[in-house]
């Protein structure tokens, strides 16, 4: 007996045989279904799933033969035995070699038929486990392949902050440049993953800049000739740090040619207009609208009109007119969300200065210096999360954890409280005050800035 129902399509245009061979398999376990002819078959097939078919080599109409390849090619995963009379061997095995799992000869001995369903129903079983493990084993690897690729680009990405937070020019500009270009993007309608590569393209996009020398990069006035193409290396020395390791042309691509103008007048440019990748374009004016909105050593930083206008009069010039054309049709609040406010209190200001560096690429400041005075703007800011020191004059963080968590209308705000002693006593104090996390200075700055976003989503 069968150990499950498998469906059998009897494919014959002889009723007496399809009745002979429905009722001997019936009696061995298997569902059964019958088709008077090819067509009649296919409709079958397609109202519901077929295990196994036994199908007559010779029938009116459209023959087995003909209809073999059309299941082997529509339902690779149901097994075919054909039925033939013993003068016909020879298109039997033809059959065999178009992916007839066996063939039966007529006259039955249902003995035989019984024994090769039920062959071919264990072979097709094991070809579904293997496919299916493989597939499986396809997906982890898959899986495994893309961790590894996220877990080095993390990296990647400190090493930029790292770069970039030697200065308070730089500080918070690839994250920016990021959150800008995957707003547009979006409004292009990207697909998934060039969303993903355009992030990550953006965030690496200027790596290379730890080649390039900190006094050129910082200088106060205009740049030399020679030290401006000092700088214009990096896109060529970021692209070359990442290509071994990402191994992702669409990502490398952004790297290499953000710094190159549509027109194609950019220093040592090779590709012009349309050539340029998309995402690379789209860089392009993500990259530039930052950097003149940010304050640099040379220039404060451009109110947003000027620099609007400025994108207006490079359209076609410098920029894609398309993308420049959508970002000009994006509202300020479309191009940097705001962003949620966290309050750090602490008395030392060389602490605060070190926190604010760290969150303020992408979290608003406020800063306290005493427990009352943390208290008081958390009351009046209603913060998305409050990093407290625990030993500050007036009122230490603990007493200031304390009054948060007891009143009702800032209970619910989150809090980590940082301490340069790392006590057993401490740690059940603030649990007992409610407090969310506990971190020790020194503090490492991407494992504050992962525990802050995990409280600040929850
Ligand atoms: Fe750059």
């Amino acid at each position: 007996m069968a150990k499950k129902k498998e469906t059998v399509l009897i494919v014959d245009d002889e009723k007496d045989i399809r009745s002979l061979l429905w009722q001997k398999l019936k009696v061995e376990g298997y569902r059964c279904e019958e088709a008077e002819s090819a067509d009649d078959a296919l409709h079958k097939m397609k109202t519901k799933p077929v295990d196994l078919v036994l199908l007559d080599i010779r029938m009116r109409g459209k023959s087995g033969v003909e209809l073999l390849p059309e299941i082997r090619d529509s339902y690779p995963d149901t097994a075919v035995i054909m039925a033939t009379v013993v003068t016909d061997m020879s298109t039997a095995i033809q059959c065999m070699r178009q992916g007839a799992y066996d063939y039966l000869s007529k006259p039955f001995n249902l003995d035989e038929v019984v024994f090769s369903v039920k062959r071919a129903l264990e072979k097709r079983r094991l070809e579904l486990e293997n496919k299916d493990y493989q597939q499986h084993m396809e997906q982890k690897l898959k899986q495994q392949a893309k961790e590894n690729r996220q877990l080095f680009l993390g990296a990647m990405q400190s090493l930029v902050f790292t770069v970039e937070a030697r200065d308070s020019y730089t500080a918070g500009h690839s994250r920016r440049v990021t959150e800008i270009a995957v707003a547009i993007g979006k409004k292009l309608g990207l697909s998934d993953e060039e969303l993903e590569n355009l992030y990550w393209g953006s965030l690496l996009h200027d790596i290379g800049k730890v080649a390039v020398n900190p006094a050129i990069v910082n200088k106060p006035g205009k740049l030399t000739a020679a030290e401006y193409e000092h700088i214009m290396t990096h896109p060529a020395i970021s692209a070359s740090i990442m290509q071994p390791v990402v191994r992702n042309e669409e990502i490398t691509q952004i790297i290499e040619h953000h710094h190159d103008r549509y027109d194609g007048g950019g220093l040592n440019q090779k590709v012009k207009g349309n050539d340029i990748p998309l995402l690379a374009r789209i860089v392009s004016v993500a990259d530039a609208y930052d950097a003149m909105t940010s304050t640099r050593p040379y220039r404060a930083a451009l109110p947003r009109e000027q620099a609007l206008a400025e994108i207006v009069r490079e359209t076609g010039k410098q920029f894609d007119p398309l993308i420049a054309n959508v970002f000009l049709e994006m509202s300020e609040a479309d191009v940097v969300p705001e962003k949620k406010k966290i309050l750090i209190a602490d008395d030392e200001p060389s602490v605060r200065l070190l926190l604010k560096s760290v969150l303020s690429s992408d979290y608003a400041v406020i800063e306290a210096s005493d427990g009352q005075e943390a208290v008081e703007a958390i009351r009046k800011h209603k913060p998305a999360l409050a990093v407290l020191d625990i030993f500050m004059p007036n009122e230490d963080g603990v007493q200031a954890c304390y009054e948060i968590k007891a009143d009702s209308a800032t209970k619910d705000i989150p809090v980590i409280m940082l301490t340069a002693i790392d006590h057993d006593l401490n740690r059940k104090l603030l649990a007992e005050m409610g407090a969310e996390q506990y971190l020790t200075k020194p503090f490492k700055p991407r494992e504050l800035l992962d525990v802050i976003a995990k409280l600040v989503k929850s």
